[in-house]
């Protein structure tokens, strides 16, 4: 969480940080800051509480002006300590040293203790502090900024990357990474650092990704980097192929808007390739995924949020289709107990971003206690930890997704689990070429098919407005739609701030059907499938308690009209494969307009942000 940007380049940089800042913010925005170093070798700063637009608003009204060709930013997810002015970063040391950090120092106590005795003062109660006042001890020994930074992250235990500037060294910026993404961006106006590459695209294409353990002094002219033994090692610089409209509005009012709208184009993209007119290409997977897929016995996946109701849904295809036993658990409970990993599992992790730690964390503590292991990870950023991390990759082609709602990423994750089922099932001579082929044409049917949901949207407006005065809402499924009920309640209460909760409708009746009344909604997906007749009657029992009631159904469903239900045809002849991918859309469009009629910041939803790379 959090996002830091800094850099040296040959004119100001205060609007390069601003602007870099302002596209980090998915990653937090409790607060906001600036360090630059002026020309009369003084660290100037600026700090403030929300949005990236009250920083800059303060910077404009600051006299002098923050200005100068070194300097470092931050936008917070507040971890430890409020969002607050004193807690915002860049931290400052006895006005020389200056730090921005995002990732978590768990010994900060520790090291706060013993430097409160060395006489140093703290200003704010974040873990980042202990990290500005390290520095600049270890500088009174050391003979450079990079080395005593080196010095000092060999005493941080838990996750950084860190951006540090100092009026000591003018002309150099010096970063470190461990567990939190780092990246360097090479233009000619100057060099960068980033946690993300959207933050400099508009002034370069090349970067250089990090790796674990590496530090690297950076100045006007040079780039060096050292490896976890500090030793001075090569990165290879990389063209990103990232577009910059593809992170800008355009004509949407909000990037949720946008994404949701993308779906099509992202589910198409995500397929190329990957498929022929009947087969699922194994060759997506990488060379050595027929060998795997094939000695496979046991599935399991860990994921997170959004990406963890994706896996919900693949256990039922990987098990349906591929015969495959599957679990699934989040990362956050999976990776801090002693799991029975069965030798030849596949362990899939699934996510957006390839930085969550849970899941992250989570894929590492089990390569290190299990050998007879493979790893294979579905996600929509290729140069991510996880990628690195997984012996086997398929990018879900979403394109960046920025709003902190996970939508387009959702569809291409079903998509590509989707592909995997088919995969691992032709391995295991569980698909038939007609299977496969039936398959494969409901895959290339579904941009279509979204195209054709989504021109539903005037109504779905209309059922939005029911929500104004609501506090509580329930979503009902069965089978994989339970699932989906899970993803739209996690939109709707992210977004809206409705309590919001999902259950398998034939659960209904083991408690959670007391909390029905006629003020919580109960929204329904009614798919044609072998749980029909059973869902119809799970209606019936909330129709007797006096509920409003939304029903998603296929047309072929025909879901009996109630008093005090609206019944909503999405399409017809949904299948395993497209029902999940398609009922969710609906869904997504409620919570957004749900939002909207409730006046909350969609994209950027109190409390959240869109990356967690910390516990
Ligand atoms: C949901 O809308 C959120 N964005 C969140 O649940 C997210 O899916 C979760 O934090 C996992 O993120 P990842 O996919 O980047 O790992």
């Amino acid at each position: 969480m959090c996002g830091i940007i800094g850099g040296i380049c040959k004119d100001n940089i205060t609007p390069i940080l601003l602007s870099g800042l302002k596209r980090l913010e998915y990653r937090g925005y409790d607060s906001a800051g600036v360090v630059v170093l002026s020309n009369d070798n003084k660290l100037s700063r600026a700090r403030a509480v929300g949005k990236v637009v009250n920083l800059e608003t303060s910077i404009q009204k600051q006299s002098p002006k923050i200005q100068g060709s070194l300097g470092i930013a931050h936008t917070r997810w507040a971890t430890h300590g409020e969002p607050s002015t004193q807690n915002a970063h860049p931290h400052i040391c006895f006005d020389t040293v200056s730090v921005v950090h995002n990732g978590i120092i768990e010994n900060f106590l520790k090291l706060k203790q013993e430097q409160k005795a060395q006489g140093y003062a703290f200003t704010s109660d974040t873990d980042t502090e202990v990290i500005v006042h390290s520095i600049h001890q270890a500088l009174k020994t050391s003979e450079s900024l990079l080395k005593a930074i080196q010095k000092v992250v060999k005493t941080f235990e838990g996750t950084y990357s860190l951006g540090v500037i100092s009026s000591e060294y003018p002309g150099h910026i010096v970063v470190a990474r461990s567990g939190s993404p780092l990246i360097i961006g090479i233009s000619d106006k100057g060099n960068f650092i980033a946690s993300d590459q959207v933050a400099l695209l508009d002034i370069t294409k090349k970067f250089i990704f990090l790796k674990e353990g590496d530090t690297a002094d950076i100045t006007l002219n040079s780039i060096t980097i050292y490896n976890q033994n500090d030793r001075q090692i090569n990165r290879a610089i990389k063209t990103s192929n990232l577009k910059n409209n593809q992170i800008d509005l355009g004509d949407y009012k909000h990037y949720m808007q946008k994404e949701i709208f993308e779906q099509p184009q992202a589910i198409r993209d995500t397929l190329e390739s990957r498929i022929t007119k009947d087969t699922v290409l194994l060759s997506a997977f990488g060379h050595h995924a027929e060998t795997i897929f094939t000695n496979t016995e046991h599935i399991q996946i860990i994921a997170c949020g959004t990406s963890y109701n994706a896996g919900l849904v693949a256990k039922y295809w990987l098990e349906d289709i591929a015969k495959m036993p599957t679990n699934i658990e989040v990362a956050s409970e999976y990776r801090y107990r002693n799991p029975i990993v069965l030798d030849n599992t596949l362990l899939i992790t699934i996510s957006q971003s390839g930085e969550t730690a849970d899941t992250l964390e989570a894929l590492k503590s089990i390569k290190k206690r299990h050998k007879n292991i493979h790893t294979l990870t579905i996600c929509n950023c290729a140069e991510s930890s996880l990628t690195r991390e997984s012996e086997l990759i398929l990018l879900t082609h979403a394109g960046p997704e920025i709003s902190v709602a996970s939508t387009k990423s959702f569809t291409t994750q079903l998509a590509s689990l989707a592909l995997l089922s088919v995969a691992i099932g032709k391995c295991h001579k569980q698909v038939d070429k007609q299977q496969e082929a039936s398959i494969v044409d409901s895959l290339n049917r579904l941009p279509g098919l979204i195209k054709k949901t989504l021109e539903q949207e005037s109504q779905i407006i209309e059922l939005a407005r029911s929500f104004k005065d609501k506090f509580n809402a329930i979503f009902l499924g069965r089978g994989t739609m339970h699932a989906i009920a899970m993803e739209g309640a996690l939109k709707l209460k992210e977004i809206s701030y409705i309590h919001s909760e999902a259950f398998p409708a034939g659960e209904l009746k083991h408690g959670p059907i007391a909390l029905i009344d006629k003020d919580t909604p109960v929204i329904a997906i009614a798919p044609n499938d072998q749980l029909l007749d059973k869902l119809k009657s799970n209606l019936q029992e909330v129709k007797s308690r006096g509920s409003q009631m939304i029903v998603f159904e296929d047309e072929m469903s025909n879901v009996p009209p109630m008093k005090n239900m609206t019944v909503m045809s999405i399409t017809h002849n949904l299948g395993r494969i497209t029902a999940p991918i398609i009922f969710i859309i609906p869904l997504q469009l409620l919570s957004y307009h749900v939002a909207l009629i409730k006046g909350t910041d969609v994209d950027k939803p109190r409390n959240l942000a869109k990356s967690v790379t910390v516990e």
